[in-house]
């Protein structure tokens, strides 16, 4: 028999407004396992998240959380579930320990001692405990709010971009850090990421979301599974044309996505002659091959590179913006 679920929701929407930010989604997310939603700015990721831990109303649909429904059994919910934010919502001025002393009164814990030595030790924060979070790095920070979020033993944790603002050694750690935190402490995990290695590296399930929608679900090898294409990304130098490109063998699709042409074509191998021979090598400034990956079945069923809208430069404007915002 398979794993009951964790988290199950049907016809899933929020309007805000006019605005359709979740429009009518299913999930059903197994106990114990890692699921990401993945998608770009905008998506609905987080209001996805706020529905489930009851942070904002449902439009429309149903949704249980750890065998309780999230209207009707709010309590029951969240007691059992944990959640990290993307903004930081550590007091600055207190100690590691103090920080978690907070959680534990917050959410009137008998006897938290031990699950929070645990914590640290897990974290690798022992050694800082006593030491003010101002004086903590980014990543630390950020392990320390799961350590919070873990703190009453829930049996789901939700974490909204666990690694926006962070460098990419440090990502690193923490993803072995999440993958130890569902497989050590038997949690459930659901995590939303614009970051496709991310979602590869972590998730056991991944729905691929844009604009409120599902386009898509399955294991990160299942939704590879599902190119059959090869994207070619070219900048090119002014002359050239959608005709032009249309017109070079094995070429199916042309678009264009900022100073870049796309162009889809059933095998790269055979077409790059091609395109070099319709171009001339002067005429391109730039070309990468994307072959059958997460990023490019995003590509396929979206129309449009994820990180259109989502660098690293955007993150950290956002990740400074957040920070600034939890302060006020
Ligand atoms: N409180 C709100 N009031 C009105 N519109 C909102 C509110 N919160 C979110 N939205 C809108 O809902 C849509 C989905 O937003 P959401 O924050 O869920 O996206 P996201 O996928 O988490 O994006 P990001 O990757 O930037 O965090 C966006 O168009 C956003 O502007
Ligand atoms: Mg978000």
């Amino acid at each position: 028999m398979s794993a009951p679920s964790a988290i199950r929701a049907t016809g899933l929407t929020k309007l805000y407004g006019k605005l359709l930010a979740v429009d009518h989604v299913d999930m059903d997310v197994r106990a114990g396992t890692i699921f990401g939603l993945l998608g770009p700015n905008g998506a609905g990721k987080t209001t996805i998240i706020k529905l489930l831990t009851g942070l904002s109303d449902l439009s429309d649909g149903q949704a249980s959380v750890a065998g309780y429904d999230v209207v009707r059994q709010p309590m029951q919910v969240k007691q059992r579930i944990g959640w990290v934010a993307a903004e930081v919502i550590l007091d600055d001025d207190l100690s590691g320990w103090e920080n978690l002393w907070l959680q534990a009164k917050l959410q009137r814990l008998g006897d938290w001692k031990p699950r929070a030595e645990e914590l640290l030790r897990y974290f690798s924060l022992t050694d800082r405990r006593e030491d003010k979070v101002k004086t903590y790095s980014t990543g630390m920070r950020k392990k320390l709010e799961i350590a919070l979020a873990l703190l009453h033993q829930p049996e789901v944790i939700f974490m909204d971009e666990p690694t926006i603002g962070l460098d990419a050694s440090t990502r690193r750690s923490l993803w072995e850090l999440i993958t130890g935190v569902n497989r050590e402490f038997g949690v459930t995990v659901l995590l939303t990421s614009h970051y496709i290695e991310e979602a590869d590296a972590l998730c056991h399930n991944i729905s691929i979301i844009d604009q409120g929608r599902f386009i898509a679900t399955g294991t990160p090898s299942e939704l590879k599974g599902r190119v059959r294409s090869d994207f070619i990304e070219l900048e090119a130098s002014d002359g050239v044309t959608e005709e032009l490109l249309r017109s070079v063998p094995g070429v199916a699709e042309v678009r264009t996505q900022g100073k870049a042409w796309i162009l889809k074509v059933a095998n790269s191998e055979e077409t790059l002659p091609h395109l070099f021979r319709a171009l001339g090598p002067e005429r391109i400034r730039r070309l990468n091959v994307e072959k059958p990956s997460l990023e490019s079945a995003f590509l396929e069923m979206t129309g449009k590179k994820i990180d259109q809208a989502g660098s690293d430069v955007h993150d950290y404007r956002k990740f400074y913006l957040n920070v600034r915002r939890s302060r006020q």
